[in-house]
C-alpha cells in the first residue's frame, strides 16, 4: 500500500517535471530569435500562423497547401521579386486579398483579421525572406 503511493507521488512528479520542460522555448529557438527585432518577431508570428500554410516557411510558395493553389503564390525569397513590390503594394493585397488586387482570389483577404500594425509587421517579416547571396 504505502510502496504503491510512493510510486503514485513519483510518477505525479514526473509528469510535473515533463510539464515544465515543454513550456520552456528549446535553446535553438530563442538562438534563433535573437537576431530579430521584437516587430520582426510579431511578423513572424503572424506569418508563421496565418501564412506559411501557402506561403511556405521561407516564403517560396511551396506550403503544405500550395499544390492546391493555381497559380502558386510567388516566391518572396527572390530578389527580383522583393525589388518589384513596394511595402504598399504587399500591404494592399494583403488586406484586400487576391481579388482585390486583381491577383488570384485564393489568396485571402486578411483586412478583417490583422490589424494595420499586424500587416505592417508581416510586410517586415517578408522582406527578410529575400535569399541573400552569402
Ligand atoms: C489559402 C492560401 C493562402 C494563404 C493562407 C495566404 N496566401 Fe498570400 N497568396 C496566395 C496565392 C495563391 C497568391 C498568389 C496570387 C496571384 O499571384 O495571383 C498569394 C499572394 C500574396 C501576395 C501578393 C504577392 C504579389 O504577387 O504581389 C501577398 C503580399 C501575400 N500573398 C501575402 C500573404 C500573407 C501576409 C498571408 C498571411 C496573412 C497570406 N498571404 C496567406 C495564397 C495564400
Amino acid at each position: 500500500m504505502k510502496r504503491s503511493f510512493m510510486m503514485a507521488m513519483a510518477l505525479i512528479s514526473m509528469a510535473g517535471c515533463s510539464k515544465k520542460a515543454r513550456e520552456a522555448p528549446p535553446a535553438a529557438v530563442a538562438a534563433e530569435a535573437a537576431p530579430l527585432s521584437y516587430e520582426l518577431r510579431l511578423g513572424r508570428e503572424t506569418y508563421r500562423h496565418y501564412c506559411m500554410i501557402c506561403h511556405g516557411e521561407g516564403g517560396a510558395g511551396d506550403g503544405f497547401n500550395a499544390f492546391n493553389l493555381d497559380p502558386h503564390p510567388r516566391d518572396y525569397s527572390d530578389p527580383a521579386f522583393q525589388k518589384k513590390k513596394t511595402d504598399a503594394e504587399l500591404a494592399d493585397a494583403i488586406r484586400r486579398g487576391g481579388a482585390g488586387v486583381g491577383l488570384s482570389a485564393l489568396m485571402p483577404p486578411w483586412g478583417h483579421t490583422l490589424s494595420d500594425a499586424q500587416i505592417s509587421q508581416v510586410v517586415l517579416y517578408i522582406r527578410t525572406l529575400e535569399h541573400k547571396p552569402e
